[in-house]
């Protein structure tokens, strides 16, 4: 992945206060390591490894065992605390981390009794799932994709970093890049999609974000977070979108739609990689040597940890490869599984499968050699209690300059979906706004699952912001409507009335954050509960009283706004309702983002990471799928398609409006016929056409036209977020090189082929340009063909 920099003007906007911190304050945006010019990360070094060498050494077996073993914190009144008996086990080198325990003051106690009363003092990692923000919380995954925007994500996590690491934390399990193209599956809201290129971009940037740089440059500086590519692998395949699930691929559609995002986690320097809760093809992840041996260290050269996830290795007998909790240890070890997570097997089992010659002490010893110089390389034999700073806690705690990123972002991620007859912006010197919905103030779900430590009350609403846009001489008037998801009819008559009285209405519907995320799956991605009644009470509600009040023909304005942590299945509500703006979960500043939204504060110019089907039934349903022999064709019965159904999606991948308008031209190839390993340039000129300012997506497809085996109608292969001003028009250009244009082959080599190549630029996945080239010559080889899975 190639790294674009967050604008420089951006970042010194968000940070005037930067240079008037105390000296010893860190870096916000390049930790300390990165300014020094670090050459290699300490991750990696000769030095860490020695250090590493010489602690084994001292190492008692059960000592070492004690490093593997994460073991999690449980809430209390106060905040999260080791559980009883924890103390004990530090002192005895019993743990070696923990997850879900912070607090700079916190964790400098227990630091201090594993560096102070333990035998070995080795100091502990904290860890804990900081997925989009610590206590300032930013867009869920799957809205900061829709962004589109890497170097934005990049900072959010930086800044999510920043707050994490002042809170005592080591280690975030982030990010999940699970690609998933079902998303009756609950966890699409943590990834970036369905599109392996879009979620290879955001993959990269969050590492560098959470580990302040390439190549893992950034770690050793007290800002810098360790990142944890998660969950290898393919966990976005399960089955019927049902979480834990098997998962059923080929092996060509793991490669080359799978496997991408964690190999551009594992380029971008991650430290750690958690393996999945799935198995794929019989073989589950927390067993498989294949995917820890063959293709991560060997095939990617990954050089840091790998964790299990949460009791993952016990799962290994419900699975039914493990008859027992020794034999899963065993195979956990095998497969590669550096870290047991809250599961107790290897602390439990592993001394005595070393002792009685089951396994061999080499393969504990590999495994705590990792994990010693991964501590090492934080600089925590030098100083334990560098993450513990209590007034740098208070400095970045909500800071404002992360509350004003947190809200950048969130415009970002929102798009616009339907938008008929200039119905948004919405005026701010209207006299009555009805606010209705079930999730209009909702904070919870506001902040979207996953929010580490976000505060509802620290989380502004959609009313809330609307509330806050307006002003007091406008009046804002609230109706709930129905519920998230049950059948209550008693809230219909009040939000009828509301939109009766309201000049104009902003209508909240969707899901409760709850409704997506881990164990979230839903067998129906439609409006749960009553919400379509609803909808359909406040638009006729609305056209009644538009007749009634007004004598022109201008119908009162509704806009939908949508909270989602997956695509849902609208159809009637993208045809009756007059605009439409998709807000997904977007965190601390939801409310405001979505008002600066709804009144034309920020013009959005977000996309769909994911593509929106009509029904349920349509699933699977995804731009990048390949062409059938028979591709559908209303004309011809005998083609794929469902006879009660169009075979379109609801909205495409890469869709999203503005309120502008884009006219693209001239798209251009640098040549017409290249040789196979050269790069080609792509231009095109986007031309601001409508009236105000805003952003474009300009998206870039690829299709091999024929190939050795069968390629998907289009794939993406670039895009760029750009600004422009009504009017201007720019030219934007790509390379295309050759990595885009491979494929696997039959032996599974990955090649570039000789032939015909469509290009495709334009604003969605189906409102494109084309252009043609050929490549020229033989075949090239890119990469030799990977071990056959196992
Ligand atoms: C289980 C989830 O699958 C994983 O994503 C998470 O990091 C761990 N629990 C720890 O909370």
């Amino acid at each position: 992945m190639k790294r674009k920099f967050f604008p420089a003007a951006i970042a010194a906007a968000l940070w005037p206060s930067v240079s008037a911190l105390p000296a010893q304050t860190p870096a916000v945006v390049a930790p300390a390591a990165i300014q020094t010019q670090a050459r290699e990360s300490p991750l990696f070094s000769a030095r860490g490894s020695q250090f590493a060498d010489s602690v084994l050494k001292l190492m008692t077996l059960d000592e070492k065992i004690g490093q593997l073993n994460q073991s999690p914190g449980e809430g209390s009144q106060t905040g999260p605390r080791v559980p009883a008996g924890g103390e004990a086990l530090i002192r005895a080198g019993r743990i070696g981390s923990f997850l879900g325990i912070w607090g700079a003051d916190y964790t400098r106690g227990l630091q201090r009794v594993a560096t102070q009363e333990s035998r070995l003092r080795i100091p502990l990692l904290f860890a804990m799932d900081v997925i989009h923000g610590f206590r300032t919380i930013y867009p869920v995954p799957l809205a900061e994709a829709a962004s589109f925007d890497p170097a934005r994500v990049e900072f959010s996590a930086r800044q999510a970093a920043v707050e994490a690491t002042a809170h005592g934390l080591h280690w975030t399990f982030a990010p999940m890049v699970d690609i998933a193209r079902d998303p009756r599956w609950g966890r699409i809201v943590e990834g970036a999609g369905e599109d392996p290129y879009l979620g290879s971009s955001m993959s990269a940037a969050r590492v560098w974000g959470f580990q302040g740089g390439d190549s893992a440059l950034g770690i050793g500086a007290p800002d810098a977070l360790l990142a944890t590519v998660k969950h290898f692998a393919a966990y976005g395949g399960a089955e019927g979108g049902r979480d834990y699930n098997s998962v059923e691929l080929t092996e060509r559609t793991l490669w080359e739609t799978y496997l991408p995002p964690y190999e551009a986690a594992v380029r971008a320097g991650v430290a750690f990689v958690m393996a999945s809760f799935n198995d794929i093809g019989g073989t589950p992840s927390h067993a498989s040597d294949w995917l820890f041996g063959d293709v991560l260290r060997q095939r990617w050269g990954f050089r840091g940890a790998v964790v299990s996830d949460w009791g993952g290795i016990s799962e290994l007998i419900p699975h039914g490869v493990a008859a027992n909790r020794g034999e899963a240890g065993i195979l956990g070890l095998r497969a590669g599984i550096d870290i047991d997570m809250s599961d107790n097997v290897y602390i439990d089992s592993l001394g005595a499968a070393v002792r009685s010659g089951k396994i061999p002490q080499a393969l504990v010893d590999s495994a705590v050699h990792r994990v010693l110089r991964i501590k090492y390389a934080l600089g925590l034999f030098q100083d334990p209690y560098r993450f513990n700073d209590v007034a740098r806690e208070r400095r970045y705690t909500l800071a404002p300059e992360h509350l004003v990123a947190s809200r950048l972002a969130a415009r970002e991620g929102i798009v616009l979906l339907k938008n008929s007859a200039k119905t948004l912006p919405l005026r701010k010197d209207t006299h009555t706004i009805a606010v209705i919905g079930p999730l209009a103030d909702d904070r919870r779900s506001s902040l979207g699952g996953w929010a580490a430590d976000g505060h509802p009350d620290e989380t502004l609403t959609v009313l809330a912001g609307v509330r806050a846009a307006v002003g007091p001489s406008v009046r804002v008037i609230y109706a709930r409507g129905s519920p998230v998801d049950t059948a209550d009819t008693t809230g219909l008559a009040a939000a009828r009335d509301a939109a009766a009285q309201a000049d104009a209405i902003v209508l909240v519907l969707g899901e409760t954050e709850s409704m997506s995320s881990e164990a979230s799956s839903r067998s129906s991605i439609e409006l749960p509960g009553l919400q379509l009644e609803l909808a359909r009470a406040v638009l006729r509600a609305a056209r009644r009283s538009t007749a009634f009040v007004q004598t022109d023909t201008t119908p009162k304005p509704v806009a939908v706004v949508l909270m989602n942590g997956r695509p849902l299945a609208i159809p009637e509500l993208a045809r009756e309702a007059p605009a439409i703006i998709e807000s997904w979960f977007l965190g601390s500043q939801h409310g405001a983002a979505v008002a600066d939204v709804l009144f034309g504060d920020y013009n959005p110019g977000g996309k769909l990471p994911v593509t929106f089907p009509r029904v349920t039934g349509q699933i699977p349903i995804y731009y990048n799928h390949r062409n059938t022999g028979r591709p559908s064709d209303t004309a011809n019965h005998y083609t794929s398609k469902y006879l009660d159904l169009p075979s379109s999606p609801l909205f495409p991948f890469g869709y999203g409006l503005s309120y502008t308008t884009f006219a693209y031209s001239n798209l251009h190839l640098s040549s017409a016929t290249i040789a196979a390993g050269d790069s080609l340039e792509v231009s095109v000129d986007v031309k601001n056409s409508g009236d105000r300012g805003g952003d474009e997506v300009v998206q870039l497809y690829v299709r091999d036209d024929v190939a050795s085996v069968e390629e998907p109608v289009k794939r993406l292969v670039g895009f760029q977020r750009i600004a422009s001003r009504a009017g201007d028009t720019r030219t934007v250009t790509f390379r295309i090189r050759p990595q885009s244009l491979a494929l696997y082959d039959r032996q599974m080599r990955r090649v570039v082929e000789p032939g015909t190549f469509t290009v495709f630029v334009g604003t969605s996945s189906d409102d494109v340009l084309t252009a043609h080239f050929t490549v020229t010559g033989d075949v090239l080889v890119l990469a030799s063909p990977p071990t056959r899975f196992r």
